[in-house]
C-alpha cells in the first residue's frame, strides 16, 4: 500500500501541470522533491503537501480561527454554496474535470465538494492552493485524493491552460492569474458575499453595513459574467457560538477584550458567479 505522501507524488506525476513560480520552468518529481529545470527545489511535507512561497507563512491566520471555521462548515455552514458549485461543475459535462480552488484555506470546501462530485458520477481532479501555511497543514491532513499547495494565487504554480475551473470563494481574485491557467473553455466559479451575509454576526460586533460592489465591479471590468445565482441561506448555529466568534477574519482585532454574545443563528448570503 502506498503511503499518502506516495500517493500524493503519483497524484501530481500522473496531472504533470506543475510549473516553477520562481523562474516559470517545467516541474518535475524528483524522489521526494519537486524540481524545476533551474534547479529550485520544494520539498513535500510530511502530509504531502507542498510549499511554493519559500520563506512566507501568508497571513497569520490562527489554528483556532481555522479550526473554529472546519467545524462550522463540516456542520454545513457553506453547503448551500458550495451544492452550487458542484451544481455549475456538473452542468458542464465535463467528466472529469480539473479544478483548482485558489484560497481554499483549511481544505474544507474542497472536500466536501469533492463527495457532492462523486455523487453525482463526476471523478474531479481537486486541487487547493492558500498562501496561509497554517491554512495547508490543516487541509493536508485528509486522506482523500486532493492535492494541496501552498502558494500565492497571483502567482500560481501551474503550467497555462491547466484548469476547467478555478473556484475563489471569499477569496481575493488574480484574474490575469485565473485566465492564465484556465483551459479555452475554462471558467472561474467566484463566490462573493452579499450584504446580508453573517449580518447577525456584524450586528454584535457593530461593524459597518457591507457591500460588494468594489469586488464585484473589478470582477466585471476583467471577466465576462455567463451568470450569476444568489444563495441565501440560514444556519442554526444554537451550541457554538464560541466558534462563531472566532471564524470569520473580518472580525479580527474587534474580538479581543470583548465577550460578545453570539447570535442564534447567522444568514449566509452569497453570490455564485460563473465567468469566462
Ligand atoms: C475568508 S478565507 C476563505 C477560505 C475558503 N475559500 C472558504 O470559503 O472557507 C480567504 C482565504 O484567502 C487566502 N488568501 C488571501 N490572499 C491570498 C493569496 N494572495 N494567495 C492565496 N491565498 C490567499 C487566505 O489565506 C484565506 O485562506
Ligand atoms: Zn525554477
Amino acid at each position: 500500500m502506498l503511503s499518502k505522501v506516495e500517493r500524493r507524488i503519483e497524484s501530481i506525476k500522473e496531472l504533470g501541470i506543475l510549473e516553477c513560480p520562481r523562474c516559470k520552468g517545467k516541474i518535475s518529481v524528483d524522489g521526494r522533491s519537486l524540481k524545476c529545470q533551474s534547479g529550485h527545489t520544494y520539498d513535500f511535507s510530511k502530509k504531502g503537501t507542498v510549499n511554493f512561497v519559500l520563506g512566507y507563512g501568508g497571513e497569520n491566520y490562527s489554528r483556532e480561527m481555522l479550526e473554529a471555521r472546519r467545524k462550522l462548515m463540516r456542520m454545513g455552514l457553506f453547503s448551500g454554496i458550495l451544492d452550487s458549485i458542484a451544481d455549475a461543475v456538473a452542468n458542464s459535462g465535463i467528466a472529469e474535470p480539473v479544478i483548482l480552488d485558489a484560497g481554499c484555506g483549511e481544505g474544507t470546501g474542497l472536500e466536501y465538494l469533492d463527495e457532492k462530485l462523486k455523487e453525482k458520477g463526476i471523478e474531479a481532479r481537486l486541487i487547493g492552493i492558500d498562501i496561509s501555511s497554517g491554512g495547508i497543514t490543516i487541509a493536508g491532513r485528509t486522506e482523500k485524493d486532493i492535492l494541496f499547495f501552498v502558494a500565492d494565487l497571483g502567482s500560481l504554480p501551474f503550467e497555462d491552460h491547466s484548469f476547467d475551473f478555478v473556484i475563489n470563494m471569499f477569496t481575493p481574485a488574480s484574474y490575469r492569474e485565473f485566465r492564465r491557467v484556465l483551459r479555452k473553455s475554462g471558467k472561474v466559479l467566484k463566490v462573493v458575499p452579499e450584504r446580508e451575509h453573517l449580518i447577525e454576526l456584524r450586528e454584535v460586533f457593530g461593524l459597518r453595513e457591507y457591500s460588494n460592489a468594489e469586488i464585484v465591479a473589478h470582477m466585471e471590468e476583467n471577466m465576462s459574467v455567463v451568470s450569476r445565482e444568489r444563495i441565501s441561506t440560514t444556519f442554526d448555529a444554537e451550541g457554538h457560538g464560541e466558534e462563531l466568534l472566532l471564524m470569520t477574519p473580518m472580525l479580527w482585532g474587534k474580538t479581543e477584550g470583548k465577550s460578545a454574545e453570539a447570535p442564534k443563528s447567522v444568514t449566509v448570503s452569497a453570490s455564485l458567479f460563473v465567468l469566462e
